[in-house]
């Protein structure tokens, strides 16, 4: 189906067409939303904002085939069809971003001409790591060139720096309410959208980056934290003469080689640098391995257009990634710029660590034989609008393949995937049940808890099968699920989760292996007399795949199983613990 959001449709859009033409022709620096609108009145604007957003509407329509009328995004009980569509640009309003005084709406709104993006059609442009270019002088000056140019940009240009990092403010930090509804925000984190959007977000930039210095071959870095000598923070921003420089991060991290700690939490890692390092590739292996079989483990839950009450569940990718915010960012007061959602996009580091989340979807991809990781319409058919020179409509179903965005990764060793002891050492095991201290654990039963950091919650969780056969395995993936999560939203929070086996009803003092964790930044709101208030309250859930956990640990015959959760940072109660079968959507295993 061709998306026909044609320009034809008034007479006032195909000027419009053919004056943005005429300014491209001109050259660089006329931008369409921007240019179109001057000498615009207010009737015109209003009348072309009702435009677009019609064609916003009609578009849904055509995705939603012959369903029109049937269609209502507040219908309660799902309805057939929902992709996450753009919101209407014009109705941008304060965000819940205490650090920017609530305030990252564009200058510009949505002018009357919508596009269908043209893919490039560069020669295949290669990310390397930031830990590698670091002395390649040419690009290096390239680089930094282009960053400096985009910060010199006029503040209201939608090539701004600050207006492209204002971007991952506005669908981040509920500036825009999804069309058709006054409450629900567009959001790009927390769901299955998260790795999709901000592909697009940083191609997108990169691609304007490479038009300020006119290379078609130019591709941001990535922060290439699955290696060793890639665990620190990158050198290539630390220079403070330099546009990749920002003063808002936390010199203890980004000064000194530290070791970049993907369990963070706003405590410091007192373990040896090569354990951290160990831990932290095991981390990833075992988000690799526990997630291969079912996407929505590793990359999030379906979310669809209007829905309101859903318990949002992050993928463990996006959980690693919110680690690195966290560390980066400064420690104290909104976590300025990485650790807070609003600002995070302000250092220039955020693009080179989302280029490394990008590349490990790129890479979970290639493990599974490429196969598409959400075949539902609802996850094909999301769209996502950008404003490049034009605005402009990208699907995430056009990019699943980087090559199609014409870029690609710099093959590196993945370590992780090697042969790497991630197994605990098990002093527990050898001992007798008579030599361990060992506590009676009961069920969750059904009242809400609250973690207590002094006090990690334990449970007795019983198991829906054992000795299960290789074939039910390659059918159904074992999650352990941890619903109705609720957090405390102006801070951040965080808990690990260990499963071990018990000793019938008891439970040994070791906690088990680490079967991964529940992250979430803190989403602030200031109000109106700037006093703080509570950001928006959702509840979460978490899934943890333990089909090979399982087998690492020796526990396919154990009825049950001791999960314990540990508060790592923040406030959270929970409100159940369960393990349930779901459906596989690959065989593929590492
Ligand atoms: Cu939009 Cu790293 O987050």
């Amino acid at each position: 189906m061709s998306l026909l959001l044609n320009s034809s449709l008034t007479g006032a859009s195909s000027a419009c067409l053919l004056h943005r033409e005429k300014c491209r022709r001109r050259g660089r620096g006329h931008v369409h939303g921007v240019t179109c609108r001057q000498g615009g009145n207010d009737d015109r604007r209003e009348a072309a904002r009702q435009q677009r957003s019609r064609l916003l509407l009609d578009r849904r329509d055509m995705l939603l085939g012959g369903l029109g009328g049937l269609y209502g995004v507040t219908a309660g009980p799902k309805v057939l069809a929902e992709p996450i569509m753009p919101p209407d640009l014009s109705k941008c309003h304060d965000a819940n971003a205490p650090a920017l005084d609530n305030h990252c709406c564009p200058p510009y709104s949505g002018s009357d001409t919508i596009l269908e993006y043209d893919f490039p059609a560069t020669p295949l442009r290669v990310r390397r790591p930031a830990h590698l270019v670091k002395d390649d002088q040419e690009y290096m000056d390239k680089y930094k060139e282009a960053v400096r140019r985009m910060k010199n940009l006029p503040a209201e240009h939608p090539w701004n720096y600050y207006q492209q990092a204002n971007i991952h403010c506005q669908y981040c930090n509920d500036a825009y309410y999804q069309q058709n509804t006054d409450d629900v925000p567009v959001q790009v984190h927390f769901s299955w959208i998260f790795l999709p959007w901000h592909r697009y977000y940083l191609h997108f930039y990169e691609r304007i980056l490479g038009k300020l210095i006119d290379d078609d071959t130019f591709t941001i870095p990535f922060w290439n934290w699955d290696t060793k000598d890639g665990m620190t923070f990158p050198a290539i921003f630390q220079d403070a003469a330099s546009p990749l420089y920002d003063p808002k991060r936390d010199q203890r991290h980004v000064k000194d080689g530290a070791i970049l700690d993907l369990k963070y939490a706003y405590t410091e890692n007192t373990a040896s640098d090569s354990e951290i390092i160990r831990e932290n590739l095991c981390f990833i292996r075992k988000t690799f391995k526990h997630s291969l079989s079912l996407a929505e483990l590793f990359m999030g839950d379906p979310v669809r257009a209007g829905e309101k009450e859903i318990q949002e569940a992050n993928g463990q990718l996006e959980v690693i990634h919110n680690a690195a915010h966290m560390w980066v960012g400064e420690p104290g007061g909104y976590k300025e710029n990485m650790g807070d959602f609003s600002t995070a996009a302000r250092d220039s580091v955020f693009f080179c660590h989302h280029s490394n989340v990008d590349r490990m979807w790129d890479i979970y991809r290639n493990l599974r034989g490429n196969s598409v990781e959400f075949k539902d319409k609802d996850w094909l058919d999301s769209t996502f609008l950008f404003h490049d020179e034009n605005e402009q409509l990208v699907k995430i179903q056009d990019c699943l393949d980087p090559t199609k965005l014409r870029y690609t990764f710099e093959q590196v060793p993945l370590p992780w995937l090697g042969n790497i002891n991630c197994q605990k050492t098990a002093e527990t095991k050898s001992k007798s049940t008579a030599e361990l201290s060992l506590k009676r654990v009961g069920e969750f039963g059904t009242t809400p808890k609250a973690l207590d950091a002094s006090n990690p919650l334990r449970v007795i969780v019983a198991r829906p099968k054992k000795n299960r056969k290789k074939k039910e395995k390659q059918e159904k993936v074992e999650v352990l699920q941890i619903k109705d999560i609720k957090v405390t939203t102006n801070e951040t929070a965080r808990f690990d989760v260990y499963v071990a086996v018990p000793y019938g009803d008891l439970a040994g003092p070791d906690y088990g292996e680490f079967a991964g964790s529940f992250v979430r930044l803190a989403h602030r709101k200031k109000g109106s007399d700037g006093t703080e208030e509570q950001g928006p309250k959702k509840k979460g859930k978490l899934k943890l795949g333990i089909t090979a956990l399982l087998e690492d640990i020796d526990a396919e015959d154990a009825d049950k199983l001791v999960v314990t959760l540990v508060l790592r940072t923040g406030s959270v109660t929970v409100g159940g613990v369960s393990i349930k079968l779901l459906q596989t959507d690959t065989p593929a295993v590492i």
